[in-house]
């Protein structure tokens, strides 16, 4: 018989999300007239922005004429999505090549794909709590990770131990979950690490446009020597509500190497690249076309207005927390709520409460690792009416 690949016998039985969209649907059936509210994943509820309507309807228009249709594209994007990132960066204070950014259909699916480039004995480091699919992906590899704890002594931003050895490190940042975002001496201090160690970071930055803080990096190629030992991976679900639409980019920079059992160097975009050509065809044109209008001034603009729109969220859910005494982190440069669990309950424990005393859903810190255990993720994505009316609810636990 066919052998299966052990590893997945490593894996939690579902991943995070499936398991709590499971339960929210179980008790929606044994409680059909309760209205819940969903501030559990962090899916956007605004509709996509008029510029990128009117690309995306302008697309779908040149595919309905031969002179215009278009097959299969370039499997790294096209070149106006690639210069058009190249030159969002550019504008951050960050020069790139064109051919260093490959358009994806996210980050969540790039930051699992990259795990194809690496031997199965590196070791990974990963933060606790840590968004599950940096751990999963390396287990479902059999890849040998390590845990940083991110606690609230350290703000939930782990330092580099030079005790520690890795070989590949993952950073998210602003993060997911606790919604805290590296400075630049910090990020310079992983990148002096990593070049130390040969290692790569993997660096997930889908909540960039989260920042307000200007001190703050939107890129950890605002840092000298990253270009050297950093892979950046960044999506538009969050900045311009693509989470159904589906396009990222992932920025392979040239300086990178990686070194195989001979000795021999290898240049990762180039491997990336073979990577690409042979298991992706790339994103769909008329999605590459509306992803274009995001980083238009006018694109850029009513992301903008979105993204003010989630934070009037986070501010009502901060204010709530103020109210009762709930101590939170994240929140400003980032549409997460990071809390610690009211009344000394554990996380599930007080998910199941939640939803069965005020129906509001939330994420429970246990599922993003240990140190998440007594903590609890909101989401600033639901729409305003819905953010207040989970928070007057919430006030009701305290009475
Ligand atoms: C989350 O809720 O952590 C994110 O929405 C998950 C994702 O982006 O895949």
């Amino acid at each position: 018989m066919t052998k299966f690949n052990e590893n997945y016998l490593n894996l939690k039985e579902s991943y995070l999300f499936s398991d709590i969209a499971k339960r929210v649907e179980t008790y929606q059936a044994a409680n059909p007239d309760k209205k819940i509210i969903r501030l559990g994943i962090g899916d956007v509820t605004l509709p996509l922005a008029p510029s990128v309507i009117k690309s995306l309807h302008s697309a779908v228009d040149e595919m309905a004429d031969a002179a215009t249709f278009k097959g299969y594209g370039p499997e790294q994007g096209y070149d106006f999505l690639r210069n058009a990132i190249k030159d969002y960066y550019a504008r951050n204070g960050v020069e790139l090549d064109a051919d260093e950014i490959f358009v994806s259909d996210g980050a969540k699916s790039d930051t699992g794909n990259i795990t194809d480039m690496f031997a199965v004995d590196n070791t990974v480091l990963v933060p606790d709590p840590v968004y599950p699919v940096y751990v999963d992906t390396n287990t479902m590899n059999g890849r040998k990770i390590i845990y940083m704890d991110g606690t609230a002594e350290n703000g939930f931003l782990p330092m580099p131990d030079p005790n520690v050895h890795a070989d590949i490190i993952y950073l998210c940042s602003p993060n997911n979950p606790t919604g805290a975002a590296y400075n630049k001496q910090q990020l310079k201090a992983w990148v002096d690490y990593a070049l130390e160690n040969n290692a790569v970071i993997l660096y997930d930055s889908a909540y960039e446009c989260f920042i307000e803080d200007p001190e703050l990096p939107r890129s950890i190629f605002a840092i000298e020597g990253a270009k050297q030992c950093a892979v950046e991976f960044c999506s538009l679900s969050k900045t311009a509500g693509f989470t159904g639409t589906r396009c990222g980019y992932t920025v392979v920079p040239k300086g990178i190497k990686a070194v195989a059992a001979d000795g021999s160097e290898l240049v990762l975009n180039k491997m990336w690249n073979r990577r690409q050509t042979t298991k992706f065809n790339g994103v769909p044109y008329i999605v590459q076309r509306a992803a274009a209008a995001v980083f238009s001034e006018a694109g850029m603009a009513e992301a903008k207005a979105m993204i003010n729109t989630y934070k009037v969220n986070a501010k009502i859910i901060a204010d709530t927390m103020d109210s009762v005494g709930v101590r939170y982190y994240g929140g400003i440069n980032s549409p997460y709520i990071w809390f610690e669990c009211p009344f000394d309950m554990y996380s599930w424990d007080f998910f199941d409460f939640m939803l069965d005393k005020i129906q509001v859903v939330g994420t429970p810190g246990a599922g993003f690792g240990k140190n998440g255990d007594n903590f609890f993720r909101l989401t600033s994505f639901n729409n305003k009416a819905n953010t207040e009316e989970a928070m007057e609810r919430f006030k009701t636990l305290f009475k």
